[in-house]
């Protein structure tokens, strides 16, 4: 077989550890020729494509970022996209593809599925947003960066007597605030799934404060909301699957922490910082064992799959589910988190 390789979406430690496992056990154990697109859905419209081979992947593993790159675009809404995927994969005599990204990605190729483009999905974002797999590749790596940040954070705060707030990547769950929140030992953590009230924000860090704590940790996911109002910070710009570009709630939210209880207070946005670098051992692993089970599904023609981690086993699961509903952060890990604010 020819089997085609893209990574599509925001990239995140461990994209390049899937490529390796799916062309080394394709090209050794399989047998098959592997190409790797450039820059996502981009590469496959505009025939953009590199021959991918065991030499030519060797080293991969610990590299963040995508030896393929990345793009947020969408053959879906390109006229006559769907036309040029197909007359792409026949040009390069593709058989199957292996998907890997996030819900976008992944629900480009679902639906390309019913136009004869094979795929199997590999699940990845740092947000862990992914219903269908109890966790995605990046994830692991982007809250230990960010709780790195924050252990960091608490010590110049107690120097500084300081409120810290610190923003984190997150466009619709909070799974990245909460974990990293918990693991940095935060004293307020704001998501997405829970609009936000400042005025109970501050009583709580009031309330922390009069017992004799003299700084705290306000940790908030980019994504995340003022009750009853529309305080969603964004940058201009939208991209092909409708997401506006967020950012800047915490910039928005440090003024008025500080304005409301008098305590001296600054803003650290990670951002993108959480998505860079080298993947954790963690995610090499799991990004090694879904590339090796992504290439034994294509092996098998079992098309139109994601593989999936339940437990500690890969499994497969149809794309179509996968993509159809959001992860959310569940309400009791929200209250196990309150027990350490105010
Ligand atoms: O990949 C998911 C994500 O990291 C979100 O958390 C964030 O909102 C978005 O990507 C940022 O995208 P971009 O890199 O295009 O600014």
């Amino acid at each position: 077989m020819r089997v085609g390789i893209l990574t599509g979406g925001g990239d995140c430690p461990g994209l390049n550890a899937v490529i390796r496992a799916v062309v080394r056990k394709g090209e050794n154990v399989y047998g098959h020729q592997l190409v790797g697109y450039r820059q996502g859905w981009r590469g496959v419209l505009d025939g953009d494509v590199i021959e991918l081979t065991v030499g030519a992947t060797r080293g991969l593993l610990p590299r963040g970022g995508t030896l393929l790159g990345t793009s947020r675009t969408n053959p879906l809404e390109r006229e006559g996209g769907v036309a040029a995927v197909q007359a792409t994969l026949a040009r390069d005599r593709v058989d199957a593809l292996v998907a890997i990204g996030g819900e976008d990605t992944l629900g480009v190729a679902a639906e390309l599925g019913d136009h004869g483009v094979c795929s199997v999905g590999v699940p990845k974002t740092i947000d862990n947003d992914l219903s269908a797999t109890d966790v995605t590749f990046g994830f692991h790596t982007a809250v230990q960066v960010a709780t790195d940040a924050i252990d960091r954070l608490q010590t110049t705060a107690e120097s500084h007597d300081r409120v810290m707030v610190v923003e984190v990547m997150g466009r619709q769950t909070g799974w990245l605030a909460l974990w990293s929140g918990l693991a940095g030992g935060a004293h307020e953590i704001l998501v997405p799934e829970r609009p936000f009230d400042v005025d109970e924000v501050c009583d709580r860090l009031r309330h922390r404060h009069a017992g004799g704590a003299s700084y705290s940790i306000v940790v908030v996911a980019e994504g995340a909301q003022l009750a009853g109002a529309s305080l969603r910070v964004q940058a201009a710009g939208v991209d092909e699957f409708g997401h506006v570009r967020l950012g800047g709630i915490g910039s928005a939210l440090g003024p008025e922490i500080e304005a409301r209880t008098g305590y001296e207070t600054r803003v650290t946005i990670l951002g993108h910082v959480l998505r860079g670098g080298t993947p954790s051992a963690f995610d090499r692993i799991l990004a090694t064992r879904f590339g090796l089970a992504a290439i034994d599904a294509v092996h098998d023609q079992d098309f139109a799959t994601m593989v999936a981690l339940r437990g500690i086993d890969i499994v497969r699961v149809p794309v179509a589910d996968a993509v159809r509903t959001l992860k959310t952060v569940p309400d009791a890990l929200l209250e196990d988190a309150a027990v350490f604010f105010g």
